[in-house]
């Protein structure tokens, strides 16, 4: 296990537990997302998957639309991605984009697996042309 920059631990430990909810008969691949929004507080979101496949909707959108029908909230900082994959995974195209539509290019996206977190980016270094009209 990687130390994890203390800053980062409460989104790892939401992240972590939200994984723990993943529905994922499937792909028996389980993804867990922490969003922090403006007030700082933490929304956790897991994959759901669907027997028809379409249907699944992948923790970080869970996340997001968690965040904005829960907590009323649009504003984010921060998200943690948790998988049990080495390299850890990527947020798919589907939720960069729903991120691009509400976070700003600087915003922070850590990847992290089991072994803590491994690498930091940018909203803008992950989708650096957003679809705009
Ligand atoms: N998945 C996520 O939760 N987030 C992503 O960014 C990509 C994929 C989920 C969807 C599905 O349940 C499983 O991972 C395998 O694709």
């Amino acid at each position: 296990m990687k130390p994890i920059d203390p800053n980062l631990l409460e989104l790892f430990n939401v992240a972590l537990e939200a994984r723990n909810r993943s529905y994922s008969p499937y792909s028996h691949f389980q993804v867990g997302a922490a969003l922090r929004i403006a007030t700082g507080q933490i929304v956790g979101g897991c994959n759901v998957e669907n027997a028809s496949y379409g249907g699944t909707i992948c923790a970080e959108r869970n996340a997001v639309l968690s965040a904005i029908s829960q907590r009323g909230s649009r504003e984010f900082t921060e998200l943690l991605v948790l998988t049990d994959s080495n390299p850890p995974a990527v947020p798919c195209a589907f939720c960069l984009g729903v991120l691009g539509e509400f976070c700003p290019p600087d915003f922070s996206i850590h990847l992290a697996n089991l072994q803590g977190v491994q690498k930091s980016y940018r909203l803008s270094e992950l989708l650096p042309h957003p679809f705009k009209f």
